[in-house]
């Protein structure tokens, strides 16, 4: 019978048996569990043989850069940090078209990833956290979201660097995930983290990516989701976020006058993305958010919540 633990011990002993005994592996972190797993995998097989990495595109969430190197580092995984967010925010310079900031962030982090690991010496492999459903996608499925968005992975890279695919993951479904994570140790706040997009916040403002609107949305996003593990809403929805609109609106404090922007709040229920409900969240919970995002967070002045369905509207708002 099929139990983690055999999971486990086969795929280490795969890993070991593909990779030569001078090889060297890389792998990007996200600090998502698919990634996380498969770094661990890998490292039980080979050791500091395998190289994560994880870079810093400029566009993740307040003390996320933080939050991930030390969870890898409580893992025992030893992560090679870039910090590459000056070169992502110079390229979205003046961007407004969301495929075009997909398409810069993507290029931009193979380039970086790809001189990182150039630096290493002897990588051969590139290890990768695909499931089941993202192998049958590729060759056979094109949804609507594959084609109305395009997802970025680390495409390209291993035919460019002519690097091997491990993909200790490729059979399993998510759920399968959870539990080797679980097994392997891995916190609940990994084990059921969100989802995040790879272009992260770029695609959370609308328009042009400016270091004030990610200053902005850094601070009302981290709000949103503290409240939302607070009163235990996290766990029970798809995805919760803010989206900073920069389109000013009217408003008062005091004896003043502010002119400022709007957040949208979003969050969805969903079993896969492919369609999605706005969640009903408690009337106490929302005051709360707009409370806070508006007393605590320079630059707003007004907070939305959005009510639109997946279709005809999507879960990300660009
Ligand atoms: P939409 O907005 O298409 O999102 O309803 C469906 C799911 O995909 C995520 N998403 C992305 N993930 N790169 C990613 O890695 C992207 O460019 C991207 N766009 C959307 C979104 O967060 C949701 O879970």
């Amino acid at each position: 019978t099929w139990t983690m633990e055999s999971f486990i011990e086969s795929a280490v002993r795969e890993i070991r048996e593909k990779v030569g005994p001078e090889e060297r592996v890389v792998c990007a972190l996200s600090g998502g569990i698919d990634s996380t797993v498969t770094a661990l995998l890998v490292h039980r097989a080979i050791g500091e043989r395998l190289v994560p990495i994880f870079v810093n595109n400029g566009v993740l969430r307040k003390n996320e850069p933080e939050e991930v190197l030390e969870l890898m580092g409580s893992l025992g995984l030893k992560v090679r940090y870039v910090d590459a967010s000056q070169k992502f925010l110079e390229r979205l310079r003046g961007v407004t078209d969301p495929e075009e900031k997909r398409r810069i962030i993507g290029h931009t982090f193979i380039e970086v990833f790809e001189e990182e690991a150039r630096k290493i010496g002897n990588v051969r492999w590139l290890a990768q956290g695909t499931l089941y459903p993202d192998v049958i996608e590729s060759v056979s499925f094109k949804g609507p979201s594959a084609t109305i968005k395009t997802h970025h992975n680390v495409g390209g890279l291993p035919e460019r660097m002519q690097l091997k695919l491990l993909e200790p993951l490729r059979e399993l479904f998510k759920d399968e995930v959870r539990e080797i994570a679980r097994e392997l140790g891995l916190p609940q706040k990994v084990v059921w983290r969100q989802p995040f997009p790879g272009p992260g916040l770029a695609i959370r403002i609308l328009g042009e990516v400016t270091e004030e609107r990610l200053a902005i949305l850094r601070e009302a996003d981290a709000i949103v989701t503290e409240e939302m593990l607070e009163s235990g809403w996290y766990y029970k929805v798809w995805q919760s976020f803010a989206v900073l609109v920069p389109v000013k609106t009217v408003g008062v404090m005091g004896d003043y006058r502010t002119y400022e922007y709007v957040v949208a709040i979003r969050c969805v229920e969903s079993q896969d993305a492919m369609t999605a409900d706005w969640v009903r969240l408690p009337y106490d919970l929302l005051a709360r958010l707009s409370n806070r995002i508006i007393n605590e967070v320079q630059g707003v002045n007004r907070v939305v919540y959005d009510i639109s369905s997946k279709p005809p509207a999507t879960i990300e708002w660009e």
